[in-house]
């Protein structure tokens, strides 16, 4: 049976790690409810970080026909939540929880021509959907950017099974992506399918919405885990609940509110929906909107965030905000 969203939990058996490029491991598992993954779908898997669990989604970058063996590969993140660090430390034989497959990125069969941008780890989103593309002879360019080769995960295979379709793009190269000629090179009838750090995806869809090109024409993947800023611990506070937590680096603002008891509000869990927005009543840093639901001008504001992934930062400038000079970052917040 095909991927769904209806969220199924099963062991998956770690039989195979290895790894496939600077800081990159892949992992091969082996689920105990076995189902086909297609092209664009995650598996969400069960992290213990500081000796708690939580849940992380990673694209699933190969799977068998039958669904038994399903690789993900990850990029060991020292400035993320945890949860690539975990995946870095598990050995053949370990066991962990899994969803069955997941989609919230389908690939739409049928568009006059495609582009596929990965930006580096972003890469494993897009292969599964490449290779639907070529066997059904799609007329598809897979851009694939990245700061050095070293970092590129599966960068050699897909040159040899892609050929001239694939665009490499290596910043220490002195061939970074060039976003607007990208963009131009989309006719009405593109479809951009992309996955990588909020940065380029954020740039992409400003470009893509400034030359008029149709909306629902960008799809995109996102794990909610790039920033615009480093993570810092930061506090935040309801004065509604009486409640002031702080929020360490590893941990998002929306479980530290659970931890203390707060009753939210939240679907993907990824920036994508929307549901866990809080509005902001005073802030004393700067948020690192990386969410993907806001637009670039609700971006600039500070009234509301997406506390699944945004985070509070002191000032990076020290110039614009209320920052206090010593201490965390504070963000004041009433949720629904
Ligand atoms: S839960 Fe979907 S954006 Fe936060």
């Amino acid at each position: 049976m095909a991927a769904s969203n209806i969220e199924v939990w099963q062991l998956g058996t770690v039989v195979e790690v290895e790894k496939i490029a600077t800081d990159v491991q892949r992992v091969v598992l082996e689920p105990s409810l076995p189902r086909k993954a297609e092209p664009g779908s995650h598996i969400d898997v069960m992290v213990r970080i500081d000796g708690t669990e939580d849940r992380r989604s990673y694209s699933i970058v190969e799977s068998s026909e039958d669904g038994t063996r399903l690789a993900i590969s990850v990029l060991k993140a020292p400035l993320s939540r945890g949860g690539s660090v975990f995946i870095h430390s598990l050995l053949p034989g370990d066991e962990l929880e899994i969803t069955q497959p997941l989609q919230n990125f389908p690939l739409r069969v049928g568009a006059g021509r495609y582009i596929l941008l990965a930006g580096g780890i972003g890469i494993t989103a897009m292969i599964n959907m490449a290779r639907v593309l070529k066997n059904i002879r799609a007329d598809y360019t897979f851009v694939y950017a990245g700061r050095s080769r070293a970092v590129m995960a599966y960068l050699e295979e897909l040159q040899e099974v892609h050929g001239e379709n694939l665009v490499v793009h290596v910043d220490d190269e002195g061939t970074p992506l060039d976003v607007h000629s990208l963009v131009d090179s989309a006719t009405e009838d593109t479809e951009l399918y992309m996955c990588g750090p909020i940065r380029l995806m954020d740039a992409v869809r400003r470009t893509w919405t400034a030359r008029g090109l149709s909306y629902p024409n960008l799809r995109y993947e996102t794990f909610g885990n790039s920033g615009w800023h480093d993570p810092e611990e930061f506090i935040v506070k309801v004065p509604r609940l009486g409640l002031e937590v702080p929020v360490g680096k590893g941990r998002s603002m929306l479980e530290a509110l659970e931890d203390a008891g707060a009753d939210m509000m939240f679907d993907c869990r990824k920036g994508e929906c929307g549901l866990c927005e809080v509005r902001v009543l005073k802030l004393e840093g700067t948020i690192d909107h990386r969410d993907v639901f806001y637009s670039a001008r609700q971006k600039n504001a500070t009234e509301k965030m997406a506390c699944c992934v945004s985070r509070a930062v002191t000032s990076p400038t020290g110039l614009a905000s209320e920052a206090s000079a010593s201490g965390p970052a504070v963000v004041t917040i009433e949720v629904s």
